[in-house]
């Protein structure tokens, strides 16, 4: 039997922070090696054209991200790797999709509101391009074109995935039976939080509390024993009392595989220094291989392009089928 389709991406828009890591690329990773599923994994350019760039940054943040990919783990003869952009069907589904999609309901999309900086909700004076505005149709587009049954993401991602569900079941009803509606896959850490301020999420807009993977150890050990941390000096993963420590704590467990009350024993009576000190071993030595192998990835130009002409070539023959059959579904094949 065919096995599942699970897919997702990653916007190419700067450095990846541990938070990406873990609520997405382990994740991806892992999933993939399963071999419980028909993978994909992209890159998505289109969506971070809503965010300011140069060209010539644009053409290193795909690379980098390729070279990421791949350096973490994923594997172009096990999953399909491919840019967004390459495959054209993606956009005209995304056109399709938005004559079904609810304005109201993108207006009162979380991360719009939070990327446009909406204060009132009801105004339609906004400062943002428009492409903020229709990001989650896209990505509803990415997601169904391939028939995707599951989607591993980040927490921030689950109202969006919310929409694409909600566009498949319109468009099944309206025009007969044609899409899957997708599920979200949480990784065990799907919504990790900043280092200076536990109770925001990491995100590459406030770089400050990021923790970016390709850092040099130096580095990610100044980050860490700069992490804010609570009051008191127990070990102890306490949400609500001990953000700080309970974050630290989470990010131990994940790149340790070890369960949180082993590592809440292990460091009794242990201060905050000291288990700041065994995390940033930790972190420098998971990311070891991984910053080696990007490294040798990245000079391999050749690599990043077969990769990426091979996926694209694979995924686009999957979406040309699609879109004749939604074309037909509509009317439009005369
Ligand atoms: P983006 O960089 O916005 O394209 O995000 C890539 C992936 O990382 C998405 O699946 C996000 O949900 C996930 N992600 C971003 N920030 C975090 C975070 N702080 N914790 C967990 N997952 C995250
Ligand atoms: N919007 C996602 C993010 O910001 C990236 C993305 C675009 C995506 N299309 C997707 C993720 C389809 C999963 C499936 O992280």
């Amino acid at each position: 039997m065919a096995k599942p389709v699970l897919i997702s991406g990653i916007q190419p828009s700067g450095k990846l922070h541990l938070g990406n890591y873990l609520g997405a690329l382990k994740n991806f990773v892992e999933l993939q090696n399963s071999d419980k599923y028909d993978c994909y994994f992209f890159i998505a350019d289109y969506h971070s054209l809503t965010e300011d760039f140069t060209p010539k940054e644009k053409k290193a943040q795909i690379k980098d991200l390729v070279a990421s990919y791949l350096a973490a783990g994923l594997d172009p003869e096990k999953s399909t790797i491919f840019l967004q952009s390459e495959v054209g069907a993606t956009t005209e589904l995304m056109w399709v999709l938005s004559a079904i999609a609810p304005f109201g309901e993108l207006r009162r999309m979380t991360q719009f509101k939070e990327k446009a900086n909406i204060k009132d909700d009801d105004s339609l004076e906004v400062d943002a391009n428009v492409g903020l505005f229709t990001y989650p149709i896209l990505m509803a587009a990415d997601i169904i074109l391939y028939n995707a049954k599951f989607v591993p993401v980040g927490y921030d991602q689950i109202q969006h995935l919310e929409l694409a569900r909600t566009l498949a079941r319109k468009f099944n009803k309206n025009f007969g039976k044609t899409f899957i509606e997708p599920q979200p896959l949480l990784a065990s850490t799907p919504r990790l939080m900043s280092l200076d301020d536990p109770t925001k999420k990491m995100s590459k807009s406030h770089p400050d509390g990021c923790l970016f993977i390709d850092d040099h150890p130096a580095h990610l050990e100044e980050k860490i024993k700069r992490a804010v941390t609570d009051s008191g000096s127990e070990i102890k993963y306490d949400l609500e009392n001990k953000a700080g420590i309970s974050n630290l704590l989470s990010i131990m467990s994940t790149l340790s595989g070890r369960p949180i009350a082993e590592l809440e024993t292990n460091f009794g009576g242990q201060n905050y220094g000291e288990f700041k000190h065994a995390l940033s071993d930790l972190v420098s030595d998971y990311f070891k291989n991984y910053r080696e192998n990007k490294k040798n990835i990245l000079q391999n130009n050749e690599l990043i392009r077969q990769t990426l002409t091979d996926g694209a070539n694979k995924a686009s023959a999957i979406a040309i089928k699609k879109i004749a059959d939604i074309k037909n579904k509509l009317g439009l094949i005369i």
